[in-house]
């Protein structure tokens, strides 16, 4: 039977648990636990299941240079030939293990990750930076991409359903592995979008060799190593840190027949271009890449509301979401009180080390983006007016990569024309007829990942609704924080290809559909 669309999702399956944030044993237990896990972490090719690697390079803290998390062994070439060589060989075995038997690797990896939540809790915080509460909801994520992913493949690729078709013909429709897929990661979800797109791959009937951001190799290798000891082949999964040349060569080999890819829309343009450049068979990519992410308001809102909605769209985890508010347009009605309230929220704002559990809001992840950032903010209060700034507390020790969070007042949304990746928000007024125009200036950016909405009227619901050009909408809500499985999440333009990640077509993506017709 094919599944009509409204059957498009996985049976029932278990989501991570969490902990009670009310409950302050419950919460400063866990603290306690993440320090028992503290220790270096240690980061190096991962080649059937073989480490080996050149010479070693510390990996130090945003929050704090003079904090080694670990080391890191840089990918040699001779290691990306034998993960390529071993995962094309050894790719149709997998494909060939029943869905149903390659999941159950997945489903313990899921437990143990939250078994072992303390140390990967404690590398998020190190390495990327993050507040026990985004490290949290990561690691949740992580774990809910596992047996999702684990349930879809049981129904997609478990197996052959029957069509229809002429008397005396049997038809059926199959979904299996491509072959040898590479997965390309980026450093604001170490853990999350790492595995999710191993995950994915494997369950799919995949081999993977998997390339995560050169800033935080640690956490993907400890991911790694805790897949490889739930059940995962090691001659099916290769771990290959490095930098964008490990990608490159990886996206360039014919023997790779796939990519999934999250980072720069810059760099999913190259992998494109270097996919259809290359010999041999044809390979497809799978991108999600950044949004200009715009949140409309207008004066039917509450403001206490919206203010919450905004603080916790456009700051929490440092701004470094892709799915993050990264331009707040406000309907002149509305302006002077909610812009006065979000003021004073973001002076609220306690931006300091991860450590401490006042933090709101940790570093930004490395010194580039900190300069870049200290440039866009510099350039747009030139041409506007800073209305908020929140001070850094004495834990943002000098030498840490920290970013006072800022609201910036600017004449023209024009003025904002690429992603700004971190706690930086330009907000625009607009008039109450500009409604549509402004809608239309949105558009044209083609950036189409995350909008969101603040109003109670249903006629500017409609208006939004049928002009959004965007992946995920989100109406008098904060716009992150997709939930897997609830809210699919991707973007379309120059946000990415779809399909969305946690979504009922994802997995599709990562194999090829075969049909056989039998004469009976
Ligand atoms: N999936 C994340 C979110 O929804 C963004 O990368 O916030």
């Amino acid at each position: 039977r094919i599944p009509k669309p409204a059957e498009l999702s996985a049976p029932a399956w278990k989501r991570a648990e969490g902990i009670d944030w009310g409950d302050g044993e419950e919460v400063q237990r866990l603290r306690r636990e993440i320090e028992a896990a503290a220790g270096p972490g240690r980061a190096f090719a991962l080649v059937a299941g073989s480490a080996a690697g050149g010479k070693e390079e510390p990996v130090l803290s945003p929050a704090d240079p003079a904090r080694r998390v670990g080391n890191v062994s840089w990918t040699q070439a001779k290691q990306i030939e034998e993960a390529l060589r071993i995962g094309s060989e050894q790719a149709p075995r997998w494909e060939r293990v029943p869905a149903q038997e390659r999941v159950k690797a997945l489903e313990v990896l899921a437990d143990r990750l939250w078994r072992e939540r303390a140390r990967f809790l404690y590398l998020l915080r190190e390495e990327a930076g993050k507040t026990l509460p985004d490290a949290l909801a990561e690691l949740q994520e992580a774990i809910d991409f596992c047996r999702f992913y684990a349930a879809e493949a049981r129904r997609l690729f478990g197996a052959p359903r029957t069509l229809g078709g002429p008397c005396g013909e049997r038809n059926a429709i199959s979904w299996r592995g491509r072959g040898l897929f590479a997965c390309i990661s980026p450093w604001n979800f170490p853990l999350s979008i790492f595995l999710g797109q191993v995950v994915a791959a494997l369950a799919a009937g995949n081999a993977v060799v998997a390339k995560p951001a050169e800033q935080t190799p640690l956490v993907a290798a400890e991911a790694v190593r805790l897949a490889l000891a739930s059940g995962v082949p090691p001659e099916i999964l290769h771990l290959l840190p490095g930098d964008g040349q490990v990608g490159e060569a990886l996206v360039r080999d014919p023997r790779v027949s796939g990519v999934a890819f999250t980072g720069s829309g810059a760099a999913a343009s190259r992998i494109a271009r270097t996919l259809a450049s290359r010999e041999g068979a044809l390979a497809p990519l799978i991108a999600e890449t950044g949004g200009l992410n715009v949140m409309l308001v207008d004066a039917t809102a509450a403001p206490e509301q919206v203010v919450d909605d905004i603080v916790v769209s456009a700051f929490r985890s440092a701004g470094q979401r892709c799915s993050s508010l990264r331009l707040l347009l406000v309907q002149d009605e509305a302006a002077p009180r909610l812009l006065d309230l979000l003021a004073g929220a973001v002076e609220e704002l306690v931006v300091g080390d991860p450590r401490d559990p006042a933090t709101d809001i940790g570093p930004v992840i490395e010194r580039s983006a900190l300069l870049e950032l200290e440039n866009q903010a510099w350039r747009l209060e030139r041409q506007g007016k800073l209305l908020a700034k929140a001070p850094l507390q004495s834990t943002a020790v000098p030498g840490g990569h920290y970013f006072s969070p800022r609201l910036i007042e600017i004449p023209s949304l024009s003025l904002v024309d690429r992603e700004i990746f971190g706690p930086l928000l330009p907000v625009v007024r607009f008039r109450v007829e500009e409604w549509e125009l402004v809608l239309d200036q949105v558009a044209r950016m083609r950036f189409g990942l995350t909008m969101g909405l603040e109003s109670r009227l249903s006629g500017r619901l409609r208006l939004v609704r049928e002009r959004a050009r965007v992946g995920n909408l989100y109406i008098n809500r904060p716009m992150i924080g997709a939930a897997v499985a609830f809210q699919p999440f991707g973007g379309e333009g120059l946000s990415g290809t779809g399909p969305k990640s946690g979504g009922p077509r994802y997995l599709e993506a990562f194999g090829v559909e075969r049909v056989s017709s039998e004469n009976l």
